[in-house]
C-alpha cells in the first residue's frame, strides 16, 4: 500500500492513543501524539507560574521552546522539551486540567500546527488530536471521529489513573472530561469537531483490537 497519512480525532478518553499507537505499528507508520504537545506547553507554563489567561505570554513562551518527539525502540513516542524528556511530566493531573486552557490560545495552536504539518511531510504517520483531519492534515488520505460514551471514556481514565498509581474519583474524572471536551469543542480557533469526511467509529462496545481492525481495514481499502 503506498504511504499514507491517517488521522485520528476525537474527544478526551476515546482510546486515540492506544489504537493509534497499534494503527502505526501494524503499518510501519510513525505514530504522532498531538495532545502531547500541548501537554508539554502546558507543563512549560505550569513550572515556570505564567498566567493561564495570559495568551501574549503563553504564546512567546511557545514560540521561545523546542518541543520535539523521538521514539523508543518500541515504538513509543517521547516528549522533549527545551533538550529534556518530559513524557512522565505531562501526564500528571495538573497538567491534564490545565492543557485545554493553553490548547486554546490560537498562537500557541499557530505554532504547533507548523511543527505538527512538518512532522507529516513525508507521508505514513498516523497522527491523533482533535484537530487533524479538519485543520492540520485537511488534505489527510482516511481520517477518523474516535468516541465512546462519557461513562465509558472516564471508566477507561480511571483504571489508567489507578495503574499509574494516582488516587482517582470516577465522579471527579468525569466531570473533568466533560469540562475539557466543552472546552476543547467550545473554542473559537480549531475546536473538537467530526470533519465532514472523517469516519465515525464509536467504540463504547468494541475492544481496542476491533478498532485498531476498522481502522487498517479501512485505511487500506482503496490503496492496495
Ligand atoms: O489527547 P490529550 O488528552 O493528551 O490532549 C490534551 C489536550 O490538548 C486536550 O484537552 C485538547 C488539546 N489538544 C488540542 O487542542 N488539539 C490537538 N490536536 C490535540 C490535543
Amino acid at each position: 500500500m503506498d504511504r499514507i497519512n491517517i488521522a485520528i480525532d476525537g474527544p478526551a478518553g476515546a482510546g486515540k492513543s492506544t489504537v493509534a499507537k497499534l494503527v502505526a505499528r501494524a503499518l510501519g507508520y510513525i505514530y504522532i501524539d498531538t495532545g502531547a504537545m500541548y501537554r508539554a506547553a502546558a507543563y512549560k507554563a505550569l513550572i515556570n507560574n505564567l498566567d493561564l489567561d495570559d495568551q501574549e505570554a503563553l504564546t512567546r513562551m511557545v514560540q521561545g521552546s523546542a518541543i520535539t518527539l523521538a521514539y523508543d525502540t518500541e515504538g513509543n513516542q517521547q516528549v522533549f522539551l527545551d533538550g529534556q524528556d518530559v513524557s512522565v511530566d505531562i501526564r500528571t493531573p495538573e497538567v491534564t486540567r490545565s492543557v485545554s486552557k493553553v490548547a486554546a490560545v490560537r498562537g500557541v495552536r499557530e505554532e504547533m500546527v507548523r511543527l505538527q504539518q512538518k512532522l507529516a511531510e513525508t507521508k505514513g504517520v498516523v497522527m491523533d488530536g482533535r484537530d487533524v483531519g479538519t485543520f492540520i492534515l485537511p488534505k489527510a488520505e482516511k481520517k477518523f471521529y474516535l468516541t465512546a460514551s462519557i461513562e465509558e471514556r472516564a471508566g477507561r481514565r480511571y483504571l489508567e489513573m489507578q495503574s499509574r498509581g494516582y488516587e482517582a474519583d470516577l465522579e471527579e474524572i468525569k466531570a473533568d472530561i466533560a469540562q475539557r471536551d466543552q472546552m476543547d469543542r467550545e473554542r473559537e480557533f480549531a475546536p473538537l469537531v467530526q470533519a465532514p469526511d472523517a469516519l465515525l467509529v464509536d467504540s463504547s462496545d468494541m475492544s481496542i483490537q476491533q478498532v485498531v481492525d476498522k481502522i487498517l481495514e479501512v485505511s487500506r481499502e482503496g490503496s492496495e
